[in-house]
C-alpha cells in the first residue's frame, strides 16, 4: 500500500489521485494518533513539517497539481486543500489533548530539580595562605601585609645582607630602571617577605608577633619547583626574653596545626644572614613510613618547610633595638611549597595557569 506521493503501487502503474490523497491522509492521521501523551514540543513539531510544512508531503501533493491532466487539476487540488485543512485541524485537536493531560507542550516542568549554580572557590594558593595565617593568629600573630616592591634598603641591608654579601646572589632579582641621588638603582621586586621585619619594627613597639604573607619575585628559569614569582609567609616575634624554646614551640605547633596532630619535626643547623642561630624545620613525611619509592619525600622521610631562627642582634639594631633587651624568632616559608607537600602536587606551575581542571580539585 503506498503511503507517499512518491509510492507507487505493487503492479507498477501510477496510482489514481485520489489513491494519493488517501494515501498521504491515511498516513498522516496514523502518525498523529501514534504521538504519545509524553510526547515533547519536537515530536509535534516533526509531524508537523512531515505533513504540512512547507515541504510536507501534503504541499508536495498541492505543488503536483500542475503535471496533472487539464480536466483532473481542479478535483484534485480541492482535494489536497480540503486535506491541508483536515489534517491542520486533526493537528490542534491533538495538541490540545496532550496539552490537556501533561500541560502546555513545551512547558517547564516546575517539579524537576533545579541547576545548582557552580560555586566559585579561593584559590588554593590563598587557601593555603589562610590556613597559615591562622594557624598563627591562634596564637595570637597578627597578620600584615608590605609593599612588592621595596627598597633595597629593606630587601637586603636591614637584614644583614650587605651589597657585598655572596647571600645577594641567590636572591638574583628584578630592578626597577629608577635611581637614586647617588645614581644608584634601588628599588627592587622583594625576593623574600623578611623586609617586613624591619618595617614593623620601625613602626611598632614589642611584644610583636606577626605573620607577613605576600607575594616575591626572583629572576630565575622556571621549572617544575620553581617560578620567577611565588608567596611567603614571613613569621616574626620580638619581646623581652624571647628563646629558642619560643621558636621551636611556636613552629611545632604550627606544623600539627596545618599538617595533622600526629606530625614529628626536625631541626637542623642552617644559615640565613638574618638569623643566628638559623635552623631549617622538616616535618615526617604524613604519605609514608620512609618508604623509598614515596612520591612526596622521595624516600627521605621528611620533607623540609621552612627557614628560621633567632632574629640576628644587626637586624634588631638596624631597626632601632637595642639586642640587649630584645630578642626575637623569625621564620620564612614558601606558600607553594607547603600547597604542593600537603596536597601532592607535582608541579608549581599548575598554580598559575588558570586551568579549572585543576582548580576545581580545591
Ligand atoms: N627569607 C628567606 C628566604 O627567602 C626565608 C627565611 C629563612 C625567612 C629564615 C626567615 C628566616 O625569617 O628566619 O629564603
Amino acid at each position: 500500500m503506498a503511503d507517499s506521493v512518491n509510492s507507487t503501487t505493487g503492479d507498477g502503474a501510477e496510482p489514481s489521485p485520489d489513491d494519493r490523497i488517501a494515501a498521504v491522509r491515511d498516513g498522516a492521521l496514523a502518525a498523529l494518533a501514534a504521538l504519545s501523551a509524553a510526547e515533547t514540543a519536537d515530536g509535534l513539531q516533526e509531524w508537523r513539517n512531515r505533513y504540512i510544512g512547507r515541504s510536507g508531503e501534503v504541499t508536495l501533493l498541492l505543488r503536483s497539481v500542475g503535471s496533472l491532466p487539464p480536466e483532473q487539476r481542479a478535483g484534485f487540488g480541492q482535494g489536497a486543500n480540503r486535506l491541508k485543512n483536515e489534517l491542520e485541524a486533526a493537528f490542534d485537536q491533538r495538541e490540545a489533548e496532550i496539552s490537556a493531560t501533561t500541560g502546555p507542550v513545551g512547558a517547564i516542568d516546575v517539579s524537576l530539580p533545579g541547576r545548582t549554580p557552580a560555586k566559585g572557590r579561593l584559590h588554593p594558593i590563598t587557601q593555603t595562605i589562610r590556613e597559615i595565617t591562622d594557624a598563627f593568629a591562634a596564637m595570637g600573630f597578627q597578620t600584615f601585609e608590605g609593599p612588592e616592591v621595596e627598597l633595597e634598603r629593606y630587601n637586603f641591608d636591614a637584614m644583614n645582607i650587605p651589597s657585598d654579601h655572596p647571600a645577594r646572589e641567590m636572591f638574583d632579582t628584578f630592578w626597577l630602571d629608577r635611581v637614586d641621588e647617588e645614581g644608584d638603582r634601588s628599588i627592587l621586586l622583594r625576593t623574600h617577605t623578611s623586609p617586613m621585619q624591619a618595617r614593623i619594627m620601625e613602626t611598632h613597639e614589642p611584644p610583636i608577633r606577626v605573620v607577613v604573607p605576600g607575594r616575591c619575585y626572583r629572576y630565575e628559569a622556571t621549572d617544575a619547583s620553581h617560578d620567577w614569582h611565588f608567596n611567603q609567609v614571613e613569621v616574626m616575634a620580638v619581646d623581652e626574653n624571647i628563646t629558642f624554646a619560643d621558636l621551636k614551640g611556636t613552629l611545632y605547633e604550627f606544623a600539627r596545626r596545618v599538617f595533622g596532630p600526629e606530625r614529628k619535626v626536625r631541626f637542623r643547623c642552617d644559615f640565613f644572614p638574618f638569623v643566628e642561630p638559623g635552623v631549617d624545620l622538616a616535618i615526617d613525611c604524613f604519605n609514608c613510613d620512609g618508604d623509598p619509592a614515596c612520591r612526596i619525600c622521595r624516600g627521605s622521610g621528611w620533607l623540609e618547610i621552612l627557614g628560621a631562627g633567632m632574629v640576628h642582634p644587626r637586624v634588631l639594631r638596624y631597626s632601632g633595638y637595642d639586642p640587649e633587651r630584645y630578642t626575637g624568632f623569625a621564620a620564612g616559608m614558601g606558600v607553594e611549597r607547603v600547597a604542593m607537600l600537603k596536597h601532592g602536587i607535582d608541579d608549581i606551575r599548575h598554580f598559575y595557569t588558570n586551568d579549572m581542571r585543576f582548580l576545581s580539585q580545591f
